[in-house]
């Protein structure tokens, strides 16, 4: 790794908890199940990501090293998506290949469900809606719209707004580990002040969102900023680094693991 980030949290427990939080990995890879012309565009990805992350390692040797430091150090390991590149059989084998068999907690990042050469939004919210509980089905072992873990008294969630919202279905399931009583710290791919999750009005080309869909969100959104509980959040998809209050809150940005950046949080 070239850097671990090291962020401490006070939130009152009074036995620590380790976290090491990775996001953004970026695999490149293409299979036989790929039409040729994906193996281009891989390699042209793989260089693109090379050159913006400056690092001397490959994308799948720093998610290998995250995996095995956590094992090591007994860090509980959560990734905030972008592990495949692209929705394509190349990365989803990969994926697959590194992390079987390894505790993880996983939100997924829009990147789990894209493809390149999306024409119309018609187009996108088709394949949105038809490939999102594909790729769901392809990682059975992660829940990706929400997953929660307490460990030493701190309730440990990841919350799915890959897509630029947080689900119906999310916000109810985040109600009810708040009811937990315990403080919470939530893990997501967007960060919770990303202008695109703020909007009120359609933006993404992919998603089909209604009007209730917006207000959902949103009270999701100002549950996490306001409710006493919620200490923090963990993000990532903007692949730089950012630490700063919003709405009274700590809210950390982890860069692109890709980079051979990660964050150890230590929360006490
Ligand atoms: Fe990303």
């Amino acid at each position: 790794m070239e850097n671990i980030i090291q962020t401490i949290l006070e939130v009152g427990l009074e036995k620590p908890v380790k976290i090491l939080h990775i996001t953004d990995v970026h695999l490149t890879f293409a299979d036989e199940n790929d039409p040729p012309e994906m193996h281009t565009t891989m390699k042209d990805r793989e260089a693109l990501f090379k050159r913006e992350g400056g690092a001397p390692g490959m994308p799948s040797e720093y998610f290998e090293e995250a995996i095995r430091l956590a094992e090591k150090e007994g860090y509980l390991l959560v990734c905030t998506g972008d592990v495949c590149d692209l929705n394509i059989s190349g990365c989803r084998a990969e994926f697959h290949r590194i992390a079987d068999g390894h505790d993880m907690m996983f939100s997924p990042g829009g990147h789990e469900t894209q493809k390149r050469y999306v024409r119309t939004m018609e187009e996108g919210e088709a394949y949105v809606r038809t490939v999102r509980p594909q790729v769901e089905a392809a990682f059975p072992e992660y829940d990706f719209l929400l997953d929660s873990r307490v460990v030493n008294g701190l309730n440990i969630v990841t919350a799915d707004n890959s897509l630029d919202y947080y689900s119906a279905e999310t916000l109810a399931r985040f109600r009810k580990e708040l009811e937990k009583g315990l403080p919470v710290i939530v893990f997501s791919h967007d960060p919770i002040f990303d202008t695109r999750l703020n909007a009120v009005e359609k933006t993404h080309p992919d998603v089909p969102l209604t009007e209730e869909d917006y207000r959902i969100s949103h009270e999701m959104i100002d549950l996490i900023n306001t409710h006493p509980l919620v200490k923090a959040t963990f993000t990532g998809h903007s692949h730089r680094a950012d630490e700063r209050i919003h709405e009274g809150k700590p809210s950390f940005v982890t860069p692109g693991l890709f980079k051979g950046i990660c964050r150890l949080i230590e929360v006490r």
